[in-house]
């Protein structure tokens, strides 16, 4: 009877103790659940998975919609995120989400350009002035129209959200000037319209997987790469190419994808919560990502073996005459009424 008493009290404490532990510290978005738990059975997971570190621009407003959903939902759906390509890559990401493998992912939309060649218009160089552009196009009828491309691969796009523009990084000598790029190897993303960026300057252009690209840059395989200071400053690539050269050439911007089968599963009364969660995040992304980089740069500036510089204004208006090959291509392979119909919506303020 002593026994029985004292193991019912033990058991008790333990209970106590797992109960205040969860209230104090709360449930973890980033971290898996036992969906065996009781109470929690009738709970929607939402697997979501990203490529970068969650101190950026899309790894945080992950966690903002996460959060958004979670609250609107009453807990009825919870986002379980996945950063850091800890379960899909660059190279798997959009098969799975087209198989249902998992049910958000959030790639460049540089990446989808594979499948979609028109959406390439986005990384034409120098299209893109100030973020103001990027978010009028993003989010209003012209990104509704490529996001609308996407049903055909049983793919609901939600929302584009914004990284920043590109800045040019290299472990030799800085780039001052379009010449400077001669011979180098070029780390840039699988869309055409980069890569002929890089090969205009004579360099190769070399489509890394952004998961590799650290481990690639410690065997010195690559010379240069173009990326946002958030990306470069999360993910440490400053560590081994110190020269920074701030063009503001491009953009880094983001498909936010469900796979459709899923979404079309959700009751109208928690898809009408997805699309409002997804509204909020987007708004907050747009709101926030201009800090984020911001703030890395100025992270950057404080360490004395990287060295800053600013691309000069007559190299600027040099790389965008030898950029216009690329939009004339663009014109006529790809789609001359998208190049119009963008360049209108940028200039319309
Ligand atoms: C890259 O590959 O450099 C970017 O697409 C990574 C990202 O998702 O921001």
């Amino acid at each position: 009877m002593r026994l029985y008493i004292t193991t019912a009290f033990i058991t008790l404490i333990v209970l106590i103790g797992i109960i205040g532990y969860q209230q104090q510290f709360g449930l973890d978005s980033s971290l898996p659940i036992d969906e065996e738990q009781g109470g929690l059975n009738d709970q929607i997971v939402i697997n979501f998975s990203h490529i970068v570190a969650e101190n950026t621009p899309k790894g945080q407003t992950a966690i903002k919609f996460a959060e958004l959903l979670e609250q609107k939902t009453d807990g009825r759906i919870r986002v379980v995120i996945y950063p850091n390509g800890l379960l899909y890559n660059d190279n798997n990401e959009l098969e799975a989400l087209e198989n249902g493998e998992v049910e958000m992912i959030a790639p460049s939309f540089s990446k989808m350009t594979k499948t979609l060649p028109t959406w390439s218009v986005l990384d034409l160089p120098y299209l893109f002035h100030t973020e103001d552009d990027v978010k009028r196009v993003l989010t209003g009828p012209f990104g509704e129209q490529l996001l609308n491309q996407l049903g055909r691969y049983n793919i609901k796009g939600l929302a584009f959200w914004n990284n920043g523009f590109k800045q040019i990084l290299t472990s030799g000598k800085p780039i001052l000037t379009s010449e400077d790029f001669k011979g180098l190897k070029v780390r840039a993303m699988p869309s055409k319209v980069l890569q002929q960026q890089f090969t205009i300057f004579q360099a190769t252009p070399v489509a890394t997987s952004f998961d590799e690209l650290y481990t690639e840059l410690e065997k010195k395989e690559l010379n240069a790469q173009e990326n946002t200071i958030s990306n470069i400053y999360s993910k440490g690539f400053y560590k081994l190419q110190k020269n920074l050269t701030i063009t503001n050439h491009g953009v880094l911007g983001y498909a936010v994808m469900m796979n459709e089968d899923f979404y079309n599963s959700l009751s109208t009364d928690l898809q009408e919560k997805v699309v409002e969660a997804i509204n909020e995040a987007t708004s907050w992304n747009f709101e926030h990502s201009k800090h984020m980089n911001d703030k890395d740069l100025e992270s950057l500036q404080q360490l004395s073996d990287v060295q800053i510089r600013t691309l000069s204004y007559d190299e600027q208006q040099k790389w965008q005459k030898l950029f216009k090959p690329i939009y004339e291509n663009y014109r006529k392979q790809v789609s001359k009424t998208f190049l119009q119909e963008i360049e209108k919506e940028i200039n319309n303020k």
